[in-house]
């Protein structure tokens, strides 16, 4: 069985003020949740964070990271520094970094290798845009840009990992996938990494839905068999609203 794992994506939101307040807003609120809990925030927020988490299971991670160890890389922040903070998962290739920052399947793989290295999980972001769905091209995609970010692990490595399904379309949009739509491609993407890795293997992965995921449509999409999870951006901002998605 796998635990679900439901990830709230801050992305470019909050100062490390609000950062507390909203943590110890959350704490009470989640503190009966039967799945992993965690608050991806930005890397200027992880310190008060750290402390807001305290006594409670929550977990911290971030958005981003580069797979490089250390050196000239201005604005970049290393593995070592993130682990160094306390930090337990990073959100790598998430679809706003392919499509303003230049990230492609070949810097989401060095990132999730290094984010494994360091013995801290991945949480990678793979889905297709609304045209590729239209023209039929979401199961070769999805199943592409997952067994592309994964090369170079062992199976064991692989096992740990998160994924996110995250149609671009649906993110930010308030159109979500259907729970049907959600579970048919997540099962392509876990019959891919069975190809390769083994049922044993592809089994034990949690693959999360992410996409405009919200109280109202969390326990539809969590009663599907292959959805394990949620990766939420714009409800994990409400300390209320993403302790209902926790509590689905
Ligand atoms: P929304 O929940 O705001 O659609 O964002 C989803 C997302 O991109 C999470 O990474």
């Amino acid at each position: 069985m796998r635990t679900p794992i439901i990830a709230g994506n801050w992305k470019m939101n909050k100062t490390p003020a609000e950062a507390t307040e909203l943590i110890q807003a959350l704490k009470p609120l989640v503190k009966d949740a039967k799945c992993t809990v965690v608050v991806c925030v930005p890397a200027l927020c992880v310190h008060a964070a750290k402390q807001a988490v305290r006594g409670s299971k929550i977990k911290v991670g971030v958005q981003n990271m580069h797979w490089e160890p250390k050196g000239a890389y201005t604005g970049e922040l290393s593995a070592e520094m993130v682990k160094a903070c306390g930090v337990d998962y990073v959100i790598v290739g998430h679809s706003e970094r392919r499509q303003y920052f230049g990230e492609t399947d070949e810097t989401v793989n060095k990132r999730a290798l290094a984010v494994v290295h360091a013995g801290m999980t991945p949480i990678i972001c793979v889905g297709e845009r609304k045209e590729q769905r239209e023209a039929g091209y979401t199961d070769d995609l999805v199943a592409y840009q997952t067994l592309t970010a994964l090369t170079g692990m062992t199976p064991d490595e692989v096992k740990k990992v998160v994924i996110a399904y995250e149609p671009v379309w649906a993110i930010g949009t308030g159109l979500t996938a259907t729970d049907e739509q959600a579970n048919e491609t997540i099962g392509v993407i876990r019959a891919a990494i069975a190809r390769k890795y083994g049922k044993r293997v592809a089994d034990k992965v949690r693959i999360q839905y992410g996409g405009s995921m919200n109280p109202k449509n969390a326990s539809g999409l969590m009663a599907q068999p292959e959805i394990d999870g949620g990766l939420i951006g714009g409800a994990s901002l409400k300390a209320e609203d993403f302790s209902k998605v926790v509590n689905f």
